[in-house]
């Protein structure tokens, strides 16, 4: 079932989410991440955190195969992570990259972040993993995990460029945005 997709101003994009407990694993969180699966490849994103379909707990879906051809490290990145935890791996440098956000429709902007991270995440049976992840890969699992925090990829930009797309942010804000996919805005009036 597609999901509606929440914008960038709605209060749920800004909470903490809340960890997912052994006892969660049921027929209802499969479903919601079998939901999540279809809304992310339905609107051609590379990945989808729970708080993006206004739910507040610490799952996300993320898939950057499609890039693999600009960014080799993204070959079969099909993932799901849950209570995910991440750090940047030592030595690690950082990187400027353009980053979209299906929550952020309509806009790319530059972030900085670290090249190489070490992650620890529950998959969707629940089995324990830990691994590094670098270069495109990394920025994405990066951006996701920011959804679980509450903070969104133009909170990192500078201020300069976050003043320079204010009057779309509001557009957003009031859901005044065209889409190929549903969306719920903060203000919406639907
Ligand atoms: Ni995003």
């Amino acid at each position: 079932m597609l999901l509606p997709i929440y914008l960038y101003g709605h209060p749920v994009l800004r909470k903490e989410a809340e960890p997912i407990e052994a006892a969660d694993n049921n027929e209802e969180l499969k479903k919601l991440i079998a939901d999540m699966w279809e809304t992310m490849y339905n609107s051609e994103g590379v990945g989808l955190a729970a708080p993006q379909i206004g739910k507040s707990i610490q799952l996300v879906v993320l898939d950057g195969s499609a890039l693999a051809e600009k960014f080799p490290e993204c070959e079969n990145s099909r993932m799901c992570l849950i209570n995910p935890e991440i750090e940047p791996a030592e030595g690690a440098e950082l990187v400027s990259l353009e980053e979209g956000c299906l929550s952020v429709p309509g806009l790319s902007e530059t972030v900085k972040r670290p090249d190489r991270i070490v992650m620890n995440w529950l998959d969707e049976n629940f089995e324990e993993h830990e691994q590094e992840f670098h270069g495109f890969l990394a920025r994405i699992i990066q951006h996701e995990c920011d959804h679980l925090i509450g903070k969104v990829y133009v909170d990192r930009i500078s201020p300069i460029r976050k003043q320079l797309i204010k009057s779309k942010l509001n557009n957003i804000v009031r859901g005044r945005v065209a889409c190929d996919y549903r969306t719920k805005a903060a203000t919406s009036k639907r």
